[in-house]
């Protein structure tokens, strides 16, 4: 490793959404930690992403230089990572990011109708700053894109000469950022992109195609899901192509932020505690139970769920199972938004059940700590999912998650069988099929593992002492670039 650590590269991180500037989901999560650990391998990092209105800096900005794109001037303006040397160039544009709210979509969950234009602008600034047009005397060696909002980056750098090196990474093959055929002029595409072999896709302009075809490498983040997106049923019609690049395709699991995600300093905690103090975890069971209007029992096994609701997350499937799990001796704590129809669904049944089922709609970060402090069990029953974060902070707080077997799921989580049970590697409940069926099956057999007290207590060690650092996945990452 430490030859590799001397090679210093410079590295434009490019990306839609970065914790704690602003989060939808895992990709922030990434993008926060991700960067913060490739410098810690003495990495030249910058981040750059759009300056939404909602955007949370906590330290100086700065004016760095203006740049013209379609008759539009658009501000490039520097910042750090909150906590982190870690500089961050922010697009500011005001006509197409200065709104409040989610990055991508109104208060209804509506796409934003100029999304193909507003991400397209941001990507050709990622361009003009990765190729030093802004006269910084800093060029990137590689650039890093990830995701759709990011994916025209990789195409318009194979245009240029002496380009630096670029590395796709796909964090969901569900979304795709495709447009109708007519956005190509909004755009101003070059015409050389616009083929069935480029960003072309059915007739229609597909942004992370241009990732998938023209990067040097393409990852995702887990092994499970790179394999997992060759095929029909999670590549969405691109399986083709990623089998075409499987020689340039890897999955590097994600980390986690052992910094912020730890029950021995966690802020929002009290108790603090770790696998040695774990009655200190009941004493958070108890708070969150008396926070959320539950009655107050240490002995009932506490069932969470923080999440999107949105179908990926299998969301219909714990509906199906509610009526059951609500006859069974467990609370059941949910935090999650997203879906009207699932809010609904979700708030109707909570409505039956006060003293069993604690609903928040809503998106709160201290809650979702808390949870994971106090809950005994997390849900992760997700359709497919790429590499999941909630398993892995889970663990970590000596929650036992019970998990489909799929992505990263299947990749972080080890199933509580005799073997396993036995040889103390355990750290969950996996099932296989997605139906409400064997999600409740898994829930029974959780809850039969429950009674057994010094089981449990042994599996809670055992997750608690796992490993999800970044510093690893950042190594594969470092040598990855280095390959290039
Ligand atoms: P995805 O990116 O597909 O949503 P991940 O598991 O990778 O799934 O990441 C989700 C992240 O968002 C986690 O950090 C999780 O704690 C957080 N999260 C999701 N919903 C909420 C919510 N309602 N409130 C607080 N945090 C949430
Ligand atoms: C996506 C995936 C999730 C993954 C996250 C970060 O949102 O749905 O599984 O953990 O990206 O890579």
């Amino acid at each position: 490793m430490a030859k590799i650590e001397k090679i210093k590269k410079k590295i434009l991180f490019v990306t839609s959404e970065a914790h704690p500037l602003i989060k939808t989901g895992g990709l922030a999560d990434v993008s926060g930690s991700l960067p913060k650990a490739l410098a810690e391998l003495s990495q030249d990092i910058r981040l750059i992403m759009p300056n939404y209105q909602a955007l949370k800096t906590n330290g100086p900005v700065r004016f760095l230089c203006t740049v013209r794109i379609d008759n539009r001037d658009v501000n490039l303006l520097e910042t750090r990572m909150p906590d982190s040397q870690v500089i961050v160039w922010l697009v500011d544009c005001a006509e197409f990011f200065n709104y409040p709210g989610n990055p991508y979509t109104d208060e209804q969950g509506n796409a934003w109708p100029n999304n193909a234009e507003r991400f397209a602008l941001f990507c050709r600034v990622a361009v003009i700053c990765a190729m030093d047009r802004i006269n910084q005397d800093w060029k990137a060696d590689i650039v890093h894109c990830n995701d759709w909002q990011t994916g025209l980056v990789p195409a318009l750098l194979s245009l240029e000469h002496d380009r630096p090196a670029t590395v796709f990474t796909i964090h969901n093959m569900a979304y795709q950022g495709i447009f109708p055929a007519d956005q190509v002029v909004a755009i101003n595409l070059p015409g050389q992109l616009w083929h069935p072999d480029g960003v072309e896709f059915n007739h229609m302009l597909s942004f992370i195609k241009g990732g998938l075809v023209y990067a040097d490498r393409v990852t995702t983040v887990s092994p499970t899901y790179a394999l997992e997106i060759q095929t029909p049923e999670f590549g969405y019609g691109l399986e083709g192509l990623l089998t075409h690049r499987k020689d340039v395709l890897v999955g590097i699991i994600n980390g986690i932020d052992m910094d912020q995600w730890n029950p021995e300093t966690d802020a929002y905690i009290n108790p603090k505690f770790n696998a040695t103090t774990l009655t200190k975890k009941t004493q958070n069971k108890t708070k969150l139970q008396k926070k959320l209007g539950l009655p107050v029992n240490a002995k009932v096994p506490v069932v969470a769920l923080i999440s999107r609701l949105v179908e990926q997350k299998g969301i219909d499937m714990v509906i199906d199972c509610l009526p059951e799990m609500m006859s069974m001796s467990m609370q059941f704590i949910l935090l999650g938004a997203g879906e009207k129809d699932f809010e609904q669904q979700l708030q109707e049944l909570a409505l039956l059940h006060p003293d069993k089922m604690a609903l928040t709609i809503g998106y709160d970060e201290g809650l979702a700590h808390a949870i994971e402090a106090g809950a005994d069990i997390f849900l992760m029953p997700s359709r497919f999912e790429p590499c999941g974060l909630n398993q892995m902070y889970s663990q970590r707080y000596g929650t036992i998650p019970i998990v489909r077997k799929t992505g990263g799921l299947a990749d972080t989580v080890i199933d509580a069988i005799p073997e396993t049970i036995a040889q103390s590697t355990a750290t969950g409940v996996v099932f296989n099929e997605a139906s409400a069926g064997s999600l409740m099956e898994a829930i029974k057999r959780t809850m039969l593992l429950y009674t057994n007290r010094e089981a449990w207590d042994n599996m809670q060690v055992d997750a608690m002492k796992k490993d999800f650092s970044w510093q690893r996945s950042a190594e594969q990452y470092l040598e990855l670039y280095q390959g290039i």
